[in-house]
Formats: C-alpha cells, structure tokens, sequence
C-alpha cells in the first residue's frame, strides 16, 4: 500500500479504498477524531479512531504535533465541513509530542512569538500557507523566465568588488579578528586573507550579469542578497532574495514593459495554483483589518487586490510629474510629510512612494528618469544632463517593489561618472571591458522576493514572509 498525501487523499473520490497516510496530529477531539496535517495542503484530513479498539495507552499519546501513521479506509464524511475523511484500522505514533511543553498551542499566538519559534511556526496554518505560497512564486519566476527564453545566471555571492553602491557590504574574512595581521603603515594587511583581498557578501548581482547579457542576450538572477544597513523597517532584512533579469538591446521602456508583465504572471500563476492558501490569507487580512481603525483598514481585500495588479495597467510617471503632484499634495502643504518636498532633486521617502500609490493614483506606479545624483553610477545619463533613465516600481502597502534602469552603455560617459565618484577603474576593469567590446544598450532591473511574497500574502511584516529573517541584532537559528 503506497502511501498517498492529504492533497491527494482529500481530492480522491475512491471511497473503500485502504490507504495509508503520515502527518502531524492537529488536535484530537472526544477521543475519536484526529485532523492530520502533513503540510501537502492548508487543509486538514479527519481521521476517525474507532477508539473501543485502541489501546489506551496509544490513545494518549495523540497529542497535538504527534507524529503518527495511520492506516484505514477512506470514506465519504458525515461530518460538516469535509467531504471525505478516513475510518482509522491501524494508529502507529512515530514520535510523540508532549503537550505541556509544545508552545504552538491551539489558540492565537502573535507573530512576535511566532518569529521567536520561526522553527515551528510553519506548523500553522499562516506560516504554512506563507511558505507553500513564496515555494510557488519561486516556481513561477524560474516558468517566466524559462519560457520566455531567459537563461538562468547564478552570480557570486562572495564578491571582490565592492563598488555596485548599493548599501553597506558585510564583509568575508578568514582573519583572526583578535590578531590582526598589519602592514608596515598600520593597515590590515588583506593580502594575508583567504582571497588575498578584501571581499564581501554580494548586495547585488547586476554588475556580474550585466556581463552575460552581453553574451547570453536574456540572463536572470534569482540568489540571496547580503545589505548590512542598520535598517529596522516592516520591508527591509539583512538578507534578502532577489530576482535580477538583465536584457541585451532594451532600452528603459522595454525594461518597464518586461516588469509589468512579469510581476502580472507570477501574481496570475498563485492565482490560478495557490487558491486554498490564498483564500485563508484573504480571510486573515480581513480579520485582521477588522481589529484595526477604519482609517488603517485595507480598501481592497487580497484577492481583490491581487486580481487588481493582474488587472490594470501600472501607471507610467517621470520623476519631475511626481514631485510636481507632491510639492501641491495635502500632506506636503500641511507639513505632515517627515520629509517635505521643496524641490526638483529631493530623494524620495516612503511616505511619498505611499502617497503616490496609495492616495493620488491608487494603482501600482512607475516612476522613471530620476535625477542622476540620487542615483546609482552605472544609469544611462539622459540628453538633458541630470536625469537618468532609472526606474522604481511602487506598490501598494510596500512602496519600491522593483528598482532597475537602462544602464550606460558608453564607456566614455561611464568612465567619467566614476572618476567623479571615486571609484576606481581598476576596480571595475572587467565591467569597462564589456563597454569597450562590442558595447550595447542593455537594460534590467531587481526585485525584491520578499516584498513580492509580502504583497502576494498580505503580510504586513518582511520578518514573517522569509523562514529565518536576519535584521539587525537578529541571526537566531
Ligand atoms: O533598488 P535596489 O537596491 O537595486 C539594485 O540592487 C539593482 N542592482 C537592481 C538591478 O537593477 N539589477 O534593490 C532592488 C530591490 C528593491 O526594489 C527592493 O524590492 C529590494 O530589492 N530590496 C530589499 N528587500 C528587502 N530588504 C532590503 N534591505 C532590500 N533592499 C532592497
Ligand atoms: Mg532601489
């Protein structure tokens, strides 16, 4: 007898057939009834003991989290709430669970207890619907790609360079940190360390598939990223995954139109795949939202919301037209912005990348051309001398989702944008060289998993979408 998943069992119709199933018990009412839980769905299975012929001593030890093995038939359910459950011959307890001590206890728990026992948090039905949903969007990204004739890059995550600018690098040694080794002038002699350099965790892998692009023409990056940023927000973790597709050819509204698209299909495909998981996230937001002030509750629910972004179009608005519409915001006259907007060049907050989003346009944005200054040294500088063609994708409840640019493809202007930042082309010699041989306009972006994960489930802090969050202070487990 093979043994079949509670997916499966409750999607059988072969009543009388004797099968056997492994899981977690759930809870175990009246002596009688067990809901088995094996993480192949959100749902439970019940299992009925016929409990006159069980052992005592076996009946008790079905406790909550359990693990036991069940033989028995399945059969059409009498009870509400099911429509098959499985009468109970044989109960093999795997590995027993004592209640008293187990601390997922059958009520609700806060997600500030649940991250403190991140490793049996996933036993509930969130966490579990969470993590099965962010397993299908990773799915859904490498099917994107896949079809849509991407290849797949796998960029370092140990870097020699440390040059991309993208936020504050940890850095790899073998070193004794105790005993450092010192050149003749006082400094770290770096040349004593395992690479012979200095080199850290990658903060992104754009420079590297920038590379093959070159070469590839479609690459993409799906690896863990490492931002040492003292960053203690609901949407930022010390380590994060990202999703990085570099294109040969396209230039900034390609690269607009390839993010629109794929954010739509990913979303679509947990539409059409993850609907019993999605339903419960749905019906948690809601409820949760009615715990919250009316002001602070969601307009939309998740699905509705989901099947929005799928919906519409995202609305396309240079730099210069957002600070116009902020400079004469509400909030901006009435000084309730953190930041107030005075004028062209100011960086933008998440306040401002909320209200755009969430009260002036109510739909996903695009916000592109922003000046060169705020941004990062590799942007295609546009005719007019101070913007470049970079590119934010805002969401609702997250702010930036995407950042991404066409990149500069002229190795003169790059050359001196980096002499005017300092960074050294030795440094970077192998990114110039791409400039130098066979030079083309090329375009990408990245996007952050987990805000995906967070938007796609209506969690409302990054800490719960990732199964062992790193954040400043924090690298339990
Ligand atoms: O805007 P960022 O810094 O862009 C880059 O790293 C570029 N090299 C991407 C590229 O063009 N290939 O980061 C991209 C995205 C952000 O929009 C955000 O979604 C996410 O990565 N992100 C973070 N997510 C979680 N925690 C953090 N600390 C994050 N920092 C950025
Ligand atoms: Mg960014």
């Amino acid at each position: 007898m093979t043994r079949m998943t509670v997916a499966e069992l409750l999607s059988s119709d072969k009543f009388l057939q004797e099968v056997t199933l492994k899981g977690w018990v759930r809870t175990f009412r009246a002596n009688r009834f067990i809901a088995l839980n094996d993480g192949s769905t959100l749902n439970n299975i019940q299992c009925v003991v016929d409990f006159e012929n069980t052992d005592e001593s076996v009946l008790k030890r079905i406790t909550t989290s359990a693990a036991v093995s069940v033989k028995g038939t399945l059969t059409e359910s009498q009870g509400k709430g099911q429509t098959v459950e499985i009468q109970v011959s044989e109960i093999e307890i795997l590995g027993d669970s004592n209640p008293e001590e187990y601390p997922i206890q059958p009520k609700k728990h806060s997600f500030e207890f649940l991250r403190e026992n991140a490793h049996l948090r996933i036993r509930t039905n969130t966490f579990s619907a969470v993590m099965r949903l962010r397993s299908a969007l990773s799915f859904a990204v490498h099917k994107y790609f896949t079809e849509n004739g991407f290849y797949n890059f796998h960029a370092p995550i140990i870097t020699g360079s440390d040059a991309e600018g993208a936020g504050e690098m940890f850095n790899v040694t073998t070193l004794d940190v105790e005993n450092l080794p010192k050149t003749d002038d006082g400094a770290i002699d770096r040349s004593k360390d395992f690479f012979g350099k200095t080199t850290n965790l990658t903060v992104s892998g754009q420079l590297e598939a920038e590379t093959y692009a070159m070469a590839l023409g479609k690459v993409y990056t799906f690896g863990p990223t490492f931002r040492a940023e003292n960053s203690n927000t609901t949407r930022h973790l010390s380590e994060f995954w990202m999703i990085e597709p570099e294109v040969a050819f396209n230039n900034l509204d390609d690269n607009m139109d390839l993010a629109e698209d794929f954010i739509k299909s990913v979303v679509s495909y947990v539409l059409q795949n993850c609907k019993d998981d999605l339903a419960f996230l749905d019906n948690r937001l809601t409820q949760e939202d009615k715990s919250k002030p009316v002001i602070e509750r969601n307009e939309m629910s998740l699905l509705e919301k989901l099947n929005f972004v799928v919906d519409n179009n995202f609305k396309r608005v240079s730099y210069t037209e957002a600070i116009d519409i902020l400079r004469n915001s509400k909030p901006n006259k009435k000084k309730k912005f953190q930041y107030l907007i005075n004028e062209w060049g100011a960086d933008l907050q998440s306040e401002h990348e909320r209200y755009l989003v969430e009260k002036h346009f109510k739909c996903p944005v695009i916000l592109f051309d922003y000046p060169a200054n705020i941004k990062a040294f590799y942007m295609r500088l546009n005719e007019d001398g101070k913007t470049v063609r970079a590119m934010d994708v805002l969401f609702p409840g997250i702010g930036e989702i995407v950042g991404g640019s066409q990149r500069e493809e002229r190795l003169d202007v790059l050359q001196q944008k980096m002499a005017e930042l300092g960074i050294e082309e030795k440094e970077l010699w192998w990114y110039l060289d791409t400039r130098k041989f066979g030079t083309a306009v090329h375009s990408g972006f990245g996007l952050g998993f987990e805000r995906l994960v967070q938007f796609t489930t209506g969690m409302g802090n990054i800490r719960d979408v990732i199964p062992y969050p790193r954040t400043p202070q924090n690298a339990e487990f």
